[in-house]
Parts: C-alpha cells; sequence; structure tokens
C-alpha cells in the first residue's frame, strides 16, 4: 500500500524482477492472513486500519518483535513482519522523521552531584499525593498562568508518551514507547545520554536520593512492557541490574515503582486479558502483585500476590480449551507506602476468568515486610472480564462479563489537617473511597462519575492538603454505559467526603476533532493553590483550588519544530503520567496513541515568562 508499494516499483525498475524470486507474499495478504480478524473491527479494542496507519513502522514492527503483538505474529518470518509493518504503515522503515535532538557539551553534559532529588518518583511523597510545594516547583497556581512553551523534544518512533519524568543531577530522566531511557539536560533538553531496553518504557522513572555534593552514582529505577525491571546509573547510563520478577509470559509493568529504605517495590500486571481473546488460549493463568527487591543488589526478596491462593483448572470453554482460575487482580499503579504501619496500599483490577475472587477490583493493604494480605476491602465484587468479551463469538468471556471497574488510579496515604489517617482510592466505575489505613473500613464513600471501561478514575488523583483533585474520564461507551457522564475536574473535602466544586469540560471541545473525548484520564498534578491535568482533548489546564475555574490552559494537539530539527506532535493526555514542576519549568508529555486516542510523541518544557518569574 501507499509509500511501500511505490518503494518496491522504484525497486523493481531498478533491479529488475529477477530479485523477487523468493516469491514473499505482500503485506495485504499477511495482515488478511494474521491479523485481519481482530484488527477489522472484530476486537473492539484492536486498534482499526486508521490507527495503525499513523503509528510507525517501527512501532508497528516493535509490537510483533517485542511488544503485545508477539504472539499474534509468531508464525511469520522477520522478513515477513518487516514487510508487514510496512505495509500497514505506509512508509518504509527506512524513513527518519525525527532528528535526536543535539547531544549535550560543556556544563550541560555534567552531573550534578549538588542536586538531589526534591521528590521521590511518581508519588511526588510515599504517599502518592502528587503534590508540589512552592519551593520545589518554583511557582504557585497564581504564577502557573505566565507559563510559556520553551522547548519540545520528540520521541522518535513513537505515538504515545507515557512515561512520567523526573529530575535530578540537573537532567530530566524520561522513558519511551521505543524502549529508549533518555537523560536530558533539564535546562536545554540536549542528550546526555541514552538507555535501550528491549521494550516500551511507560512506567515513570524513580531516582535513588542522595545527599548534596557527596560523590554518587545514584540509581535509576524503571520497567518496561515485558515484565522486566531495570537499575540503570544516573551518571553513566550503564545497566546495574535487570530482572523479570515473574515468569508468566504477559507480565507487564506499567505503574512507576515506589523506594523506600533501600527497597524498591515494583507493581505486576499483565497482558493476557488481551491474549485471552483468542479461544485457544486457556485463561487465565496470572495473578497480580507486587515483587519487593533489595534496590541496590537486585535481589527479588519476595513477591506480594493479590490473590492468595495459585490458579487450577477449572473447566473447559465452548470449543474444548482449559479453563482456569481465579486469575486477574493486576496491579497498574504505584504503591503508597505507610512505613509506620510497615504496609503499602495498593488497588487491583478485575478477575480475568470465572468464578472472580475476592481481592479483585479491591483496595489491598500489603505488609512491606512479608507481602501478606493484611486486609482487602473490595468495591466491586464478581468482576470477572477479558478481551474475549468484545470478540464476537465471546469464547473466553467469563459469564460475569465485566463490568471491568479496575483502580488504575493509584492509591493515596494522607492525613487530614484534623490529624486523621485516611487511605483514599477512585475507581474506574466513578467512585472514590476514604479508608481507614488500619481496619479498611469505610470512612466515606461517593459516587461522582458515571464511569466505564476507560471511564471514571482512570489514572491519578492529587492532594493538597484537605483537598482531593478527582479527573473524571467518563465518555460515551456505548449502550453498555447509559446516563449521564461527567467528564472533567472535581474537588471533595477530605474530612467529610463532599463535593467542593466540579469544572466540567467545555461541551463542544471535541468538535470535529477526530480520536478527541473530553474526559480526564492522565495522573492530575496539584501545585500550591490549583492542579493541573491534561485531557483526552489534548488541553492542558490549570484549575483554580477555591473556585474550579480554569486559570491556564495550553492546547497541545499540534506540530512543533523540536530540539534537533523536524518536528513533533501532541496528541491526548492520558495514561499514567501526569506533568511535572522543578525549578520554575514544568514538563509533560503529549500523545496517547493506543484505544483510539489521539497519538503524539512530544515532552514540551514550559518556563515562567522572564517577568513573572518569583
Ligand atoms: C487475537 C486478536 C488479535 C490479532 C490476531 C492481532 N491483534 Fe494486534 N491487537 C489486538 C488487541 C486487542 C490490541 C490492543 C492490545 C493492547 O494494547 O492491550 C492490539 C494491538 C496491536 C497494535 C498496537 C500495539 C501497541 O503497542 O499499541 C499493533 C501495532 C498490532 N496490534 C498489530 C497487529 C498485527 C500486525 C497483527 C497481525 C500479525 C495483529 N496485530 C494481530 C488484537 C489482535
Amino acid at each position: 500500500m501507499k509509500h511501500a508499494a511505490l518503494r518496491c516499483v522504484a525497486l523493481l525498475a531498478l533491479v529488475g524482477p529477477l530479485a523477487y524470486a523468493d516469491d514473499l507474499p505482500d503485506g495485504e495478504q499477511l495482515y488478511q492472513k494474521h491479523c485481519e480478524a481482530c484488527h477489522g473491527g472484530g476486537v473492539s479494542k484492536a486498534p482499526q486500519m486508521s490507527l495503525l496507519e499513523i503509528m510507525s513502522p517501527q512501532s508497528i514492527l516493535r509490537a510483533m518483535q517485542s511488544g503485545v503483538m508477539q504472539v499474534q505474529a509468531s508464525a511469520m518470518s522477520a522478513r515477513e513482519q518487516e514487510i508487514l509493518a510496512e505495509h500497514l504503515a505506509g512508509q518504509s522503515l527506512d524513513a527518519h522523521a525525527v532528528n535526536p535532538a543535539p547531544v549535550c557539551s560543556g556544563a550541560a553534559a555534567e552531573f550534578n552531584a549538588a542536586a538531589p532529588p526534591k521528590t521521590r518518583g511518581w508519588g511526588v511523597d510515599r504517599g502518592n499525593q502528587r503534590f508540589f510545594p512552592a519551593e520545589v516547583a518554583g511557582m504557585t497556581a497564581a504564577e502557573a498562568p505566565g507559563l510559556e512553551l520553551k522547548w519540545a523534544f520528540a520521541f522518535p518512533g513513537a505515538v504515545r508518551a507515557r512515561s512520567q519524568p523526573a529530575i535530578a543531577g540537573g537532567a530530566l530522566y524520561v522513558g519511551s514507547q521505543d524502549g529508549t531511557l533518555w537523560a536530558l539536560d533539564k535546562k536545554t533538553g540536549c542528550v546526555r545520554w541514552t538507555f535501550s531496553t528491549v521494550a516500551e518504557i511507560r512506567t515513570g522513572i524513580v531516582v535513588e536520593p542522595w545527599e548534596a555534593g557527596a560523590e554518587v552514582e545514584p540509581l535509576l529505577y524503571f520497567g518496561d512492557l515485558i515484565g522486566n525491571v531495570y537499575a540503570v546509573n544516573a551518571v553513566t547510563g550503564e545497566l546495574v541490574w535487570r530482572d523479570r520478577p515473574d515468569d508468566h509470559p504477559s507480565l507487564t509493568i506499567t505503574a512507576a515503582p515506589a523506594l523506600h529504605d533501600g527497597r524498591l517495590y515494583v507493581s505486576l500486571s499483565s497482558l493476557e486479558v488481551t491474549a485471552a481473546a483468542d479461544p485457544q488460549y486457556a485463561c487465565c493463568t496470572f495473578r497480580g502483585g507486587v515483587a519487593v527487591y533489595d534496590a541496590h543488589s537486585g535481589e527479588h526478596l519476595f513477591t506480594s500476590y493479590t490473590i492468595d491462593e495459585p490458579p487450577t483448572v477449572v473447566g473447559r470453554n465452548a470449543i474444548g480449551t482449559e479453563r482456569i482460575a481465579p486469575s486477574g487482580s493486576p496491579v497498574w499503579n504505584t504503591p503508597a507506602l505507610d512505613p509506620e504501619r510497615k504496609l503499602m496500599f495498593v488497588g487491583t483490577g478485575e478477575n480475568y476468568s470465572s468464578p472472580a475472587n475476592e481481592t479483585s477490583d479491591a483496595v489491598l493493604a500489603l505488609s512491606m515486610e512479608d507481602g501478606r494480605i493484611v486486609w482487602s476491602q473490595q468495591m466491586t465484587p464478581g468482576d470477572a472480564w477479558n478481551m474475549g468479551c468484545e470478540t464476537e463469538k465471546r469464547i473466553n468471556c467469563p459469564p460475569e462479563d465485566g463490568p471491568d471497574y479496575d483502580f488504575g488510579a493509584a492509591t493515596i496515604r494522607m492525613t487530614t489537617s484534623e490529624g486523621r489517617d485516611l487511605v483514599l482510592a477512585g475507581q474506574k466505575s466513578g467512585e472514590i473511597f476514604a479508608l481507614d489505613p488500619d481496619s479498611g473500613e469505610f470512612v466515606w464513600r461517593r459516587k461522582l462519575g458515571r464511569g466505564g471501561i476507560q471511564g471514571g478514575v482512570h489514572f491519578g488523583m492529587s492532594v493538597q492538603g484537605d483537598t482531593l483533585y478527582v479527573p473524571m474520564s467518563d465518555f460515551d461507551g456505548g449502550p453498555r454505559w447509559p446516563g449521564k457522564a461527567y467528564p472533567g475536574m472535581f474537588a471533595v473535602d477530605i474530612p467529610t467526603g463532599k463535593v467542593r466544586w466540579y469544572t466540567p469540560s467545555p461541551e463542544d471541545v471535541c468538535a470535529g476533532r477526530e480520536f478527541c473525548q473530553p474526559g480526564l484520564s492522565a495522573a492530575s498534578t496539584a501545585i500550591d493553590g490549583g492542579v493541573m491535568a491534561g485531557g483526552m482533548d489534548g488541553v492542558l489546564r490549570l484549575y483554580d483550588r477555591a473556585s474550579g475555574e480554569v486559570l491556564w490552559s495550553f492546547d497541545s494537539a499540534r506540530e512543533y519544530p523540536v530540539l534537533g530539527g523536524g518536528s513533533g506532535r501532541g496528541g491526548s493526555f492520558g495514561g499514567g503520567a501526569g506533568p511535572i514542576f522543578d525549578d520554575g519549568m514544568m514538563y509533560v508529555n503529549s500523545g496517547y496513541g493506543i484505544y483510539f486516542h489521539m497519538p503524539g510523541n512530544v515532552l514540551l518544557a514550559f518556563g515562567l515568562e522572564e517577568d513573572s518569574a518569583p
């Protein structure tokens, strides 16, 4: 199709027909044979041609070689996979759309040992409150409207940017879809070094803290899409250790790990939910959990499973393939740590097979010492679901058939101004909860959104003082999710659970824009006096803490000239990453080319105008 076909014609003219004696099938035949059944509309979550066409041939090839489509592409040779990738993308594999940013020189290249990280990983603090105080952010909500775009960096071969950056040593560390970890100079965006993994880095990056000025070689921690955990030297970019914490073939790591007192806490999720679309797949054997490591040596100390018992065969599906349960309850959020109680809090997702068990769609308190489940509070009992439910024949779809109400957003551990310790959680059902950290009993619960498969609370709430910010990703989910949607931002009074304000997304925001949705999926970030959150409409907004008024906004869904020349594109904000703040700057990724959202591949760096700097 398109360019790939043109290229063949050109080659044919040069070398003559004899060079084609090896009779390779063409891309369209390969697509029909191996992919059409799902991507032709048979599986609703499988990106259709219109989305595959806007992916780069590199990312399609990577999905087949080392990403989520390995099983589906395994019957093809390496050459056939290349032909297919070029055919689907309509582009040759050697076309390079993005020039890498310039390599740093002089002071910009130097690791600054006097600048340890000011925050603790993805959650900003160990309770996942995601609040940047003014002394770290270098701005308050009153000053932030002075932000203007300073530079844009494009991730090569990417249609989404899901890794939340981290700042330390004068560098900005960020992962990317093509599996590269980038160390950029935080001021100018030049490249200090890169490190290549085998698969997409979706997690945020966590930096080991150190004492300012000391001779140090701190480590960076993150995970990749095929379940590897990495520790990389923050100064040199060299690999220090790597491990795959579970031998399940579908293991994936999508949440940033949490780091405390020399131990690394890694949440385990899986792609088995997708594999189950195939009726011949014996569904399902994965159990979610948190793997605990000695952060320095990389020794895997233990795994805390979200389901106590290992899965066993419980029956057969309609075509005779084994059914295995209990399974699922994946963890796709960063654990909130409570070292005083020696507990970590996580939210779990649905079961993959029937019967559902008692720890799916639950908030769990897990022992930081031995991993045992200390308490469990289940919000949606009887939720078993997998992608088989999205296929026409639904052979592997469990009888429970959803509603697929995961806890995607990280659980928060905080203390109110009256001194009450709470655990806060938000679910894809659109409901939020405050729990007692010792018992798991409800303090209050409140339904704010309608909820849905990508609706409700999706990736990240944030807190300042007694204010809880709840981004709501409700959108048109079809007949299965009837009722009014509430896309937009909520602010909730934490002691009482009452809504202080709700600012809906503008009604016409998606008029005429393809793959646009009004909801807020991405993690939000609190600063002094307000909250910054990106929407699936590609717009970043700052909401006032007291009134909910939008104080500043920026439409990111456009082309940018990028560092190093060439251009990059912004798109929807979605997934686990949210804006981060440092010393008068704000950094945020834009682009969420998956599940029918606007693709994009940029990291945007904003700074205060000179005259509004504090
Ligand atoms: C059994 C059904 C099925 C078949 C067969 C299948 N896919 Fe997929 N594919 C899916 C689903 C479902 C997703 C979305 C999965 C996800 O992101 O969790 C997907 C996602 C993808 C993506 C996006 C990957 C990413 O990282 O976002 C690409 C590219 C892709 N498929 C290519 C292919 C190609 C090429 C073939 C043929 C060799 C193929 N698929 C065969 C179901 C299928």
